[in-house]
């Protein structure tokens, strides 16, 4: 357990800095095996943000990477080890702060011998400033916490700033995708990621936000919201710039409409 002391004494030292972790870190104990993976596996796989990022993150993984995809908050890390699986050659890089979350993530990435995949254990916000620009395919954040209370919105992990974050580090043409089973939450994204110039939302019919985009695996929050009777909602936002946008996209800037006529 020596590890997981000493990464959550280094993420407090960084209190001083903006977090966007209001959750809490830990749960119950941890069985030994878990607490021994803590110490041996997560420090092979976690990303060393005080080293600089790699022009390539390729580069991170031991087996080559068609290209390198991000999820923020895992939770239990189903959603991610599923994607690792059905993509042998793209490289996932994983952050989560919740020690029985990682516990959960590790013991699975173990038992499948999975070698695509990075770890950071600690708030996002940091790894999100380590990474290079335009470096990744693919950004997930599924099920974020909501915190429904209006006083709590500003802990919301999307905000102008995070949706600036992730615009800088996607690729253009790359994806930000965000599951919710919470309306006000998915309303609230749609409304940040819409006012943002570097994003397009790629729905174009109601069932592109209502049923899960190919090869989603649910997660237990999914599972939950479906049996108390809840409608997930599913949003892709594909990263502009370079030609990402089609010249008859609808959602296009009127800048760049009228620039074009
Ligand atoms: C409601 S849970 C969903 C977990 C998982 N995505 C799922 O669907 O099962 C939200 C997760 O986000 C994590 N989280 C919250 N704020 C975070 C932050 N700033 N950086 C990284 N993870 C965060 C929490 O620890 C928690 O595990």
């Amino acid at each position: 357990m020596a590890a997981v002391e000493t990464a959550m004494s280094i993420s407090d030292r960084s209190k001083a800095r903006r977090s966007a972790f209001f959750g809490r870190r830990k749960g119950h104990a941890l069985r030994p095996r878990q607490a021994e993976l803590f110490d041996t596996l997560l420090p092979r796989l976690a990303i060393e943000l005080a080293r600089p990022a790699p022009s390539d993150l390729a580069l991170l993984f031991p087996n080559p990477v068609d290209s390198v995809r991000l999820e923020i908050g895992f939770g239990g890390g189903e959603h991610m080890i599923a994607q690792a699986e059905q993509h042998p050659r793209t490289g996932f890089i994983g952050v989560e702060p919740f020690v029985n979350g990682m516990a959960k993530a590790l013991a699975a990435i173990d038992l499948k011998n999975l070698s695509n995949i990075r770890l950071h254990f600690d708030d996002a916000v940091f790894l999100l400033e380590w990474l290079p620009p335009a470096s990744l395919a693919c950004v997930d954040l599924i099920y974020p916490d909501p915190w429904p209370k209006r006083r709590h919105w500003k802990r919301r992990f999307i905000q102008d700033e995070s949706v600036a974050a992730i615009a800088r580090i996607l690729r253009p043409g790359g994806e930000f995708r965000f599951a919710t089973d919470v309306p006000d939450y998915a309303a609230w994204t749609l409304k940040h990621l819409i006012r943002s110039s570097d994003f397009a939302w790629t729905a174009a019919r109601a069932d592109d936000w209502r049923r899960a985009w190919s090869g989603f695996s649910a997660t237990r929050y999914e599972a939950k919201a479906r049996r108390e009777g809840r409608a997930p909602c599913y949003l892709i936002f594909r990263r502009t710039g370079d030609g990402a946008r089609t010249p008859n996209d609808p959602r296009r800037r009127t800048t760049d409409r009228a620039r074009d006529a």
